[in-house]
């Protein structure tokens, strides 16, 4: 932990933070992270870190950004997925969930893309698609029965869903 405050001060006066305003540390821990990788950046995720099974190949950094990603897509922070700095571990569900959740997006993909005739010309379902900011999908009912929970504003039907206003970010990203 010492270590992680003398890596962010570092980091912080090289202007590397870049994110958003969150309540957990995970400003502080990407700094940290960005700050272990220094001069590997570009290398493989697999030759950085220890356990990649999906980001093989893609730069280390990159890796990070995804992770950034994720959060936002899903409202949450890096502990939803992780075990704070054990990064590599899987206990958690929603780590190997999200490794599937992949898979299907590639699968879903390839599928569109085959059909004909529709207006996009790259048609894709990223994880925004149906997470909006939020773990849980809309479901039929939210839809229909409750049009505004779609959009995060009131109503969602579990309390303990953070709302998208809860942590910024997503309607900034694409
Ligand atoms: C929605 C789930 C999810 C969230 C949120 C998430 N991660 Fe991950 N993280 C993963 C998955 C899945 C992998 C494994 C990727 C793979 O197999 O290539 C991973 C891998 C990693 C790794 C590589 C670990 C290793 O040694 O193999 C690091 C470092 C990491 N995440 C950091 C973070 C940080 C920091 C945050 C918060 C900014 C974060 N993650 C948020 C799902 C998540
Ligand atoms: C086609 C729609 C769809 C897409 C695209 C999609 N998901 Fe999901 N996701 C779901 C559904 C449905 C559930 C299950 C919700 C439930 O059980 O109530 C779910 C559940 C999850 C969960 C578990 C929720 C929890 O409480 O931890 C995680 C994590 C997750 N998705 C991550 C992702 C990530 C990351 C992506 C992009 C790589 C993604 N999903 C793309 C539909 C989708």
């Amino acid at each position: 932990m010492r270590r992680a405050l003398i890596c962010v001060t570092l980091a912080g006066s090289l202007g590397m933070s870049n994110q958003a305003d969150r309540p957990f540390d995970q400003t502080k821990t990407l700094a940290q992270l960005r700050q272990q990788i220094a001069g590997k950046e570009q290398l493989p995720a697999e030759e950085v870190f220890r356990n990649i099974q999906d980001y093989k190949g893609v730069p280390a950094a990159s890796l990070l950004r995804g992770m950034e990603f994720y959060g936002r897509v899903l409202g949450v922070t890096c502990t939803h997925c992780h075990v704070a700095d054990q990064w590599e571990r899987d206990d958690k569900p929603a780590k190997q969930i999200t490794r599937e959740m992949s898979a299907m997006v590639d699968t879903i993909t390839s599928t569109l893309r085959k059909m004909r005739n529709l207006p996009s010309e790259r048609p894709g379902v990223p994880c925004a698609t149906c997470h909006r900011g939020q773990l849980k999908p809309a479901t039929a009912e939210s839809v229909v029965d409750r049009p505004e929970s779609v959009v995060g504003r009131s109503g969602l039907q579990t309390g303990t869903r953070r709302r998208p206003e809860d942590h910024g970010g997503l309607r900034t990203a694409s």
